[in-house]
């Protein structure tokens, strides 16, 4: 049995795909590639490259490639360290919004000075997003800047009860605050961790299952579901001191269909989540004719080596899941079918800002 149906593109709000710097773990090629097979027909890319994204120069030079390889539609972040501000100007009309890292991740990005994050939030133009990496007392500053400053504040990857809490009281304030989850705070806890070992090592840390059944439950509050797609290698992962991070381009739609199938998400939130309300918030609007072709009712399992990222790898390995990506279309332009990209590097655009 087999039953199709169309959802429009899924607009992927926080990936890394690591280019450039880094393309022997991903590339824009690769990685959009990864976004189509998963039915995500639009990427917005983080800034924390190994030389992370501070100035015009670094950002038009990641722009030219974006536009060389990528098969998918595509967005920017710009970054800061809190010292680069005097850039701002120069960039707001080329990005989707700034992303700022108010905890510890990957990378050397942490901006700790309460009086430069104060600086940041100051000068960024009001109309355009800042997306922080907050957790715990970090939420309380980027919610206090926000009221100070009015400025349109999304918090990425929300995990625990307690923080998710706190974005829903102040989004009483009628402050303009949204806030996004991952598939993997969804689907994945810390009782995942045996097996996975350093797979399961991203930030924010897998957390308890009262977490995320919190998360699941009170998804109304949630503005939008992004993988946050963080490959690395087999190697990076399986070594002492495994990086934090993991892909999730390909496993985000086909874990949702499943969960639909189990009447834990209806398919008008998987739209809302991934559709409706990035473009409200990053105020653009999809091309027509962007949409995915799905089978509701196809099984199958999920595999590492053979998706499109090139980390070759997937926390939901030997997952069986329902609901398969069958083709994608960009503009009209069938971009995905029969497992097979379609289109050659370039086929991206960069989204009007
Ligand atoms: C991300 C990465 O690898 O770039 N890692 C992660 O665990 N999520 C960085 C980030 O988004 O914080
Ligand atoms: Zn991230």
């Amino acid at each position: 049995m087999s039953k199709i149906i169309k959802l429009p593109g899924l607009i992927d709000i926080h990936v890394h795909l690591r280019d450039p710097g880094q393309t022997y773990k991903e590339d824009f090629y690769s990685g959009t590639c990864a976004a189509l097979a998963g039915g995500v027909t639009t990427v917005f890319d983080m800034p924390n490259n190994i030389e992370p994204i501070f100035s015009y120069k670094k950002l038009t030079e990641k722009m030219t490639i974006a536009g060389q390889k990528a098969v998918c539609d595509f967005g920017l972040y710009f970054g800061t360290d809190g010292k680069n501000t005097d850039e701002f100007s120069k960039v707001q009309k080329l990005v989707t919004g700034l992303k700022i890292y108010l905890n510890l991740t990957t990378g050397k990005y942490l901006v700790d000075d309460e009086k430069l994050v104060e600086k940041v939030f100051q000068t960024w133009p009001k109309d355009k997003v800042i997306i922080v990496h907050a957790e715990g007392d970090k939420i309380d500053l980027a919610i206090d800047l926000c009221r100070k400053y009015k400025n349109k504040l999304h918090i990425t990857h929300v995990v625990t009860r307690n923080d998710l809490e706190k974005i829903m009281d102040a989004k009483l304030l009628k402050l303009s605050i949204t806030c996004d989850v991952t598939p993997h705070h969804l689907f994945l806890t810390e009782k995942d961790l045996p097996y996975l070992d350093g797979f399961g090592e991203v930030k924010p840390s897998l957390a308890s299952q009262s977490d995320a059944d919190f998360l699941w439950d009170n998804l109304k509050f949630i503005d939008c579901i992004a993988t946050d797609h963080a490959p690395h290698t087999l190697a990076e992962k399986k070594s002492f001191d495994p990086p934090s991070g993991m892909p999730g381009l390909e496993t985000m739609l086909p874990l949702l269909l499943t969960a639909v199938s189990k009447n834990r998400i209806s398919l008008e939130d998987i739209v809302r989540l991934t559709n409706i309300n990035p473009q409200r918030i990053f105020g653009f609007k999809q091309e027509e004719n962007t949409y995915v072709e799905v089978d509701t009712e196809e099984k199958y399992m999920i595999k590492g080596e053979e998706l499109e990222t090139k980390c070759g790898w997937s926390p939901y390995k030997g997952w069986k899941v329902k609901g398969k990506v069958k083709n994608v279309f960009i503009r009209g332009t069938k971009v995905f079918s029969e497992e097979k990209v379609l289109v050659t590097p370039g086929f991206g655009k960069n989204i009007p800002q």
